[in-house]
């Protein structure tokens, strides 16, 4: 039995994009997987480049993989990383036996019996392969709507990395749908850089469609409980979309809407192509339908151009929202982007200050919301427990993506129980079972 030990960095895509290299190498290769990188035979390192920290970290692992492996053991880089740096990553790393871009991840099965191959074409079109299933789903699933990216917001390295934007045929994703629905799956994240610019180009003549038509059709399957999907754009967040975002009781009520900036003239110079008081409006909207409504973003401090009054913008529109999960990030210059030129002139300690102080707000309003919990209803769907005397509980996410802890019960996988919050013990929500 061969043997595949994998890394993945990076986003939800590139884990969906390991578990069709793992099929891929199952089903195909023999391989099985081992948590083990010096009984491998195969080393994949699937690797993100949207910011320069975890670019670095590629060539000292490659070095340590190289120091650990069977003599025998092949080394392949794939995902963002791969896609831009293509063969230099050969040239730097000879230990390396190919590169396979993240666009390119169908070639798996040809490039392991390749020597030095490098494939990083990223017009290279796979929306419509067949890739190998996963044999076991969990209860939750991930599901690719689309590959690539069209925008170009300035700071991204991602539209050179992964392409041009193609969507995936609507049958084929009901199909694989259905059949996870039939192995067990509740729920399905759908995945795509821009989700709801759905339909907007296929490789083959296609039915007129949109995000929100996809998400009524992927509803009406039977067994699939939960849909969830990110990320969404703000630019194309239309009333139809929210308001069956709101209707749509599959659709959990959580959401990811990436602001970056709360700054009108930074979103101009990161072309996001909306304003201020667009992303405002769009919440407001949104609360309205949903007042429940769970809410997550992407935030950027120190964009170039970004000053003390910009990030002020950012802080208001912070307070105004209240998100309830905040990833926030300080400005990474990244190759292929337009922003890369500008004259960047706020200071590392500048930008650092500003992360903390963004960070520091927003875990105020996390404990002020965690408080405003207790004594909330939720649907939970189960997803992992412990059952060793005396440690016995079930736990899951409510459908605005909280975390619940439910002590002194024991629940099948993938049920969905309601679920009353009684206390927070600092890290998780603690809920007891309410009557069925
Ligand atoms: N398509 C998604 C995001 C993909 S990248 C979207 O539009 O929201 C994930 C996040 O990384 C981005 O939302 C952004 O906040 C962050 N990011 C991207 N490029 C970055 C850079 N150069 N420096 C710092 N953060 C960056
Ligand atoms: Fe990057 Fe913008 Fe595309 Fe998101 S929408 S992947 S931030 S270019
Ligand atoms: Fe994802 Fe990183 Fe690529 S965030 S799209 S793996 S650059």
């Amino acid at each position: 039995m061969k043997k595949l030990y994998i890394e993945t960095m990076g986003c939800a895509m590139n884990n969906r994009d390991s578990e069709h290299l793992i099929a891929e190498l199952q089903n195909k290769e023999g391989y099985t997987l081992t948590q083990d990188a010096k009984e491998a035979d195969l080393i994949l390192i699937n690797t993100c480049s949207v910011r320069e920290k975890p670019e670095r970290k590629l060539f000292s692992e490659i070095g340590q993989f190289n120091a650990i492996k069977k003599p025998q053991a092949k080394i392949g880089v794939c995902g963002c990383t791969a896609s831009h740096l293509g063969e230099e990553i050969i040239k730097k790393a000879p230990s390396v036996s190919f590169v396979l871009g993240a666009r390119n991840i169908s070639k798996i099965t040809q490039v392991i019996h390749q020597d030095k191959a490098v494939e990083v074409d990223t017009s290279f079109d796979d929306s419509t392969y067949a890739f190998s299933k996963n044999s076991n789903p969990d209860i939750k699933a991930l599901l690719n709507i689309s590959i690539g990216c069209d925008k170009k917001c300035t700071y991204c390295i991602v539209p050179h990395t992964r392409g041009k934007e193609i969507s995936i045929p609507t049958t084929m994703l009901l199909d694989e749908a259905q059949k996870l629905a039939q192995k067990g799956v509740k729920e399905l994240l759908l995945l795509g850089q821009n989700v709801n610019h759905y339909g907007i180009r296929f490789s083959n003549p296609h039915k007129p469609t949109n995000f929100t038509q996809l998400l009524r059709e992927l509803s009406s399957i039977e067994g699939i409980e939960r849909i969830r999907f990110t990320s969404p754009h703000p630019l194309h967040m239309d009333d139809e979309f929210l308001e069956e975002f709101a209707r749509n009781p599959k659709i959990c009520k959580s959401i990811h809407i990436p602001l970056q900036s709360g700054s009108t003239k930074v979103l101009r110079e990161m072309k996001r192509g909306y304003t201020k008081e667009w992303y405002l409006n769009r919440i407001e909207k949104l609360k309205s339908l949903v007042p429940h409504v769970g809410i997550s973003t992407d935030i950027i401090v120190a964009f170039p151009t970004e000053t003390e009054a910009d990030f002020q913008e950012t802080m208001e529109v912070l307070n105004i929202v209240q998100f309830d999960t905040l990833y926030s990030f300080i400005y990474s210059p990244r190759p292929h982007t337009e922003a890369q030129k500008l004259h960047n002139p706020i200071s590392k300690e500048e930008a650092s200050k500003r992360l903390a102080t963004l960070q520091s707000r927003h875990k105020e309003i996390l404990a002020q919301k965690s408080k405003e919990e207790i004594g909330k209803i939720h649907s939970v769907l189960i997803e992992n427990y412990r059952d060793e005397a005396p440690q016995v509980w079930s736990e899951g996410r409510s459908d605005t993506n909280r975390l619940i802890k439910i002590p002194n019960h024991v629940l099948p996988l993938g049920s969905i129980v309601p679920v009353r919050v009684a206390h927070n013990d600092g890290g998780s929500l603690i809920g007891e079972m309410l009557p069925q």
